[in-house]
């Protein structure tokens, strides 16, 4: 599903390139949970965001599927991120002018789900995280974990076959916590494929892959008995 060749990624101050991501060769199949680690600063978010297309890698290859999306434009790169991945960002990038119903809507509404379904699918997203007293309020109304379950729900709601998750439970609750990675380990049943990032290794145990990622390195690659 994913393979990643010699990806590199630097930031260029003057002459200096300070690399986050160095050579980073990667395979990863189909139906996979795998759980990215490593210290702050490692790169997991940037190997993140460069998975989901929405940073570009400095040099390498990335195939997804049969697409090689280091050759493709801006546009094909958002349309293949549309149709295929739901995204958790570790700072919830919510819309602040839009209700939780209403975020919730938005992929919907790039994917030009009918109203009707939408309604359907965001009632349900709205159950399946407790979340229904919440719907009409803003996010700045919102706690920082009810924050992190809408971008959840948002994330989920247009059952993508792949869901890329930075941290997704750093801003929760343990029973938050373990009812979202319980979640993802049923729809990983399901055939979802599910790459996310945390610092605790509770968390990362519900994957059946475990990447160490240290100076944007891969340091250790494991495959998990769970
Ligand atoms: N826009 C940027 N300009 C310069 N350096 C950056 C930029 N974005 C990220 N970095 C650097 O890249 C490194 C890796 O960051 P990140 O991928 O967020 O790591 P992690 O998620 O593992 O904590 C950090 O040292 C960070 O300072
Ligand atoms: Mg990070």
């Amino acid at each position: 599903m994913i393979q990643l060749n010699n990806i590199e990624k630097y930031y260029e101050n003057g002459a200096i390139k300070t690399f986050v991501l160095r050579q980073l060769n990667l395979e990863i199949q189909e139906g996979e949970f795998v759980s990215i680690m490593g210290p702050s600063g490692a790169g997991k978010s940037t190997l993140l965001h460069i998975l989901g297309m929405l940073d570009t890698p400095s040099g390498g290859e990335y195939h997804f599927y049969d697409q090689p999306v280091h050759q493709l434009n801006e546009r094909q790169t958002t349309e293949l991120h549309r149709d295929h991945i739901g995204f958790v960002f570790q700072s919830y990038h919510l819309i602040d002018e839009l209700t939780v119903a209403e975020n919730l809507e938005t992929p919907l509404l790039y994917q030009k789900v009918k109203s009707n379904e939408r309604k359907g699918r965001i009632a349900e997203m709205l159950d399946r995280f407790n979340i229904v007293a919440k719907k009409g309020l803003f996010p700045n109304q919102l706690s920082g974990g009810q924050q992190q379950l809408i971008g959840i729900a948002r994330a989920l709601i247009t059952n993508p076959k792949l869901i890329l998750a930075d941290e997704p439970t750093g801003n929760l609750n343990s029973a938050e916590g373990e009812r979202i990675m319980t979640h993802f380990k049923h729809l990983n049943a399901e055939g979802v494929s599910i790459i996310q990032c945390t610092h605790s290794e509770k968390n990362a145990a519900y994957g059946s892959r475990i990447i160490n990622l240290v100076d944007g390195w891969v340091d250790a690659d494991e495959r998990t008995s769970s």
